[in-house]
């Protein structure tokens, strides 16, 4: 089961953090991967891990932002392996931080940052990808989101979280646009994760299971989402929060 071999992925943010583990996970489950990151650095350095496990990739460096990136890198990846049967947009941390901050102390100038690389950048990758994905009757549309685009927080993390559930209704209707052309579109919402934003005081609440979740956890939600036998599951919201949200 959840055997990706001759797929081809597409990891928007996979240069560190839960996307490095979904395009490292992706691959050893037998894809082929286009590493996407703001950084060439970064992608090169998943690559690089990917390789070293046996598998392929290649660097597909863009600002999720802009689309016309967006448009370039995926095509580098589809000229190395072929047209993209499964994407995943991750990418959704501005790389010029994360203000923690209540609305009433959040400057304005801080508002589009999270729609840029959550709103902005899903509908860019998924724009670049569907038209294939329908024709070729498979895809698989993965969109990296949070419990925060579901459910209120006082951690001040009211505009990401906006954001954020952009992403899961976009999902929805997409999800139903496409779901007789073979292509799924499914989100994950992430609870606190073991990286950069758990290190603020304000989320340093544990989940119920007692730990952290890390890259493997997104990983393993991800290579399910992106199999064969998934393909009855679309429209959907998947906690992956260590019951820190129940539904
Ligand atoms: N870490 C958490 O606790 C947590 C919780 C809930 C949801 N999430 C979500 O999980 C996803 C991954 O988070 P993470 O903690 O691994 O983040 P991270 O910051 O560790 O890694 C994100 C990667 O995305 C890249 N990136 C940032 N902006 C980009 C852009 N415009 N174009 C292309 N690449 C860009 C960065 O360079 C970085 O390598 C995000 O969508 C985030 O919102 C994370």
């Amino acid at each position: 089961m959840f055997d990706l071999t001759g797929r081809v992925a597409f990891v928007t943010g996979s240069g560190q953090g839960m996307g490095a583990g979904v395009a490292l996970a992706l691959a050893q489950h037998g894809a082929v991967v286009g590493v996407n990151d703001l950084f060439e650095d970064r992608a090169a350095a998943t690559v690089e891990a990917i390789e070293r496990a046996g598998a392929r990739a290649v660097v597909a460096t863009a600002d999720v932002r802009d689309r016309a990136a967006v448009d370039a890198a995926i095509g580098v990846t589809e000229t190395a392996f072929g047209p993209v049967d499964v994407l995943v947009h991750n990418a959704g941390i501005p790389t010029d931080g994360f203000p923690l901050a209540r609305f009433r102390d959040l400057d304005p100038s801080n508002w589009e940052r999270w729609m840029g690389v959550n709103y902005t950048g899903m509908l860019n990758t998924a724009k670049r990808v569907i038209d294939g994905m329908c024709e070729q009757r498979f895809g698989r549309i993965i969109f990296v989101s949070s419990e925060a685009g579901r459910t209120g927080m006082g951690m001040g993390v009211a505009c990401y979280g906006a954001a954020k559930a952009a992403t899961m209704q976009f999902c929805r209707h997409l999800a139903i646009e496409t779901a007789r052309d073979g292509v799924t579109v499914n989100c994950i919402a992430l609870g606190r994760m073991s990286a950069n934003i758990v290190t603020s005081e304000l989320v340093r609440a544990m989940p119920a299971v007692g730990r952290f979740g890390s890259p493997a956890d997104v990983a393993a939600a991800c290579v399910y989402l992106a199999s064969t036998e998934a393909g009855f599951v679309t429209g959907q919201t998947l906690g992956v929060n260590g019951g820190s949200v129940t539904s």
